[in-house]
């Protein structure tokens, strides 16, 4: 993809080295974990050398239909499966990966343990994951504040999410992870936004229909919150929403950056 396809922001993040990278690899049997609507194995399929086949493994009953739904005809297989016990051989897959989900993780040395063993020697591990700190402009800390606000929702209503990581923390789980020929990247915008229609609106941190369609998310979260029980938790939450959505209105939305990481077992 030319530089002159890409708009400004897109084109200066490191986007197309990293799918540079994956353009060089052979993924064969692929295994994507903590799949969600299978985004990240779309991005792969574009991306990659070439590939055998996809394992998409998800918790959430929800999600596996969402994903084997966007899949369907493809050469995928979606499962319902907890990521801390991952029910195949060990050394099965040629490329493993986890894209925007270790801090959706309750155990997330447990899950990468579990990953590494069933990837064989000499295939590849894969990881994206947004962090919240670093050079980021104002318009990526309003997302990340957005971001931690719904994670704290999110809680409330027992699932598990944590806030975005601190860039130190995820490359401290990477080093844990004791693997070869290790690339790191950073990267303001994901890899998928190349392949994106809606690359040239996104890009654009005051785009007025993204900004209102944040606002009107955060404006619906607290609707619901309007039922929880505890006033102090509901009014603390209520006016940190009005916060961000002034924040976007004065700053916009941007993605935070992430790292992207590639090793070999
Ligand atoms: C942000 S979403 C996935 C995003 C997706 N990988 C992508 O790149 O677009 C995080 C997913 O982690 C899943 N998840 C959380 N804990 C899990 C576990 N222990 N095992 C499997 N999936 C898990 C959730 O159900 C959710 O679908």
């Amino acid at each position: 993809m030319q530089a002159i396809d890409l708009p400004k922001g897109l084109a200066s993040s490191n986007a197309r080295n990293i799918a540079e990278r994956l353009k060089s690899i052979s993924g064969g049997k692929v295994l994507d974990v903590a799949t969600g609507n299978g985004d990240f194995i779309r991005t792969l399929m574009k991306t990659l050398k070439d590939y055998g086949s996809f394992v998409g493994v998800d918790s959430s009953e929800k999600e596996v239909k969402s994903a084997r739904k966007r899949l369907k005809g493809k050469s995928v297989r979606i499962m319902k499966m907890d990521a801390e016990d991952l029910q195949f051989e060990i050394d099965s897959f040629d490329t493993v990966c986890i894209s925007y989900s270790l801090h959706h993780l309750d155990r997330v040395e447990k899950v990468l343990a579990e990953m590494k063993r069933v990837l064989k020697p000499g295939g590849h591990f894969i990881i994206q994951e947004p962090f919240r700190d670093g050079k980021q402009t104002e318009a990526q800390k309003t997302d990340i504040l957005q971001h931690h606000w719904e994670t704290e929702i999110d809680s409330l209503q027992g699932v598990t999410h944590h806030k975005t990581l601190a860039k130190q923390k995820i490359l401290n789980v990477i080093r844990n992870l004791k693997l070869r020929e290790v690339n790191i990247f950073e990267s303001t915008h994901p890899v998928r936004c190349l392949f994106c229609s809606d690359k040239f609106r996104c890009d654009d941190p005051k785009n007025r229909q993204i900004m209102n369609e944040s606002i009107r998310e955060i404006d619906s979260a607290i609707d619901k919150l309007k039922k929880h029980p505890d006033l102090q938790i509901r009014t603390r939450l209520q006016e940190e929403g009005e916060k961000i959505k002034e924040r976007i209105k004065k700053y916009g939305l941007a993605e935070a950056s992430h790292v992207f990481f590639i090793g070999k077992k």
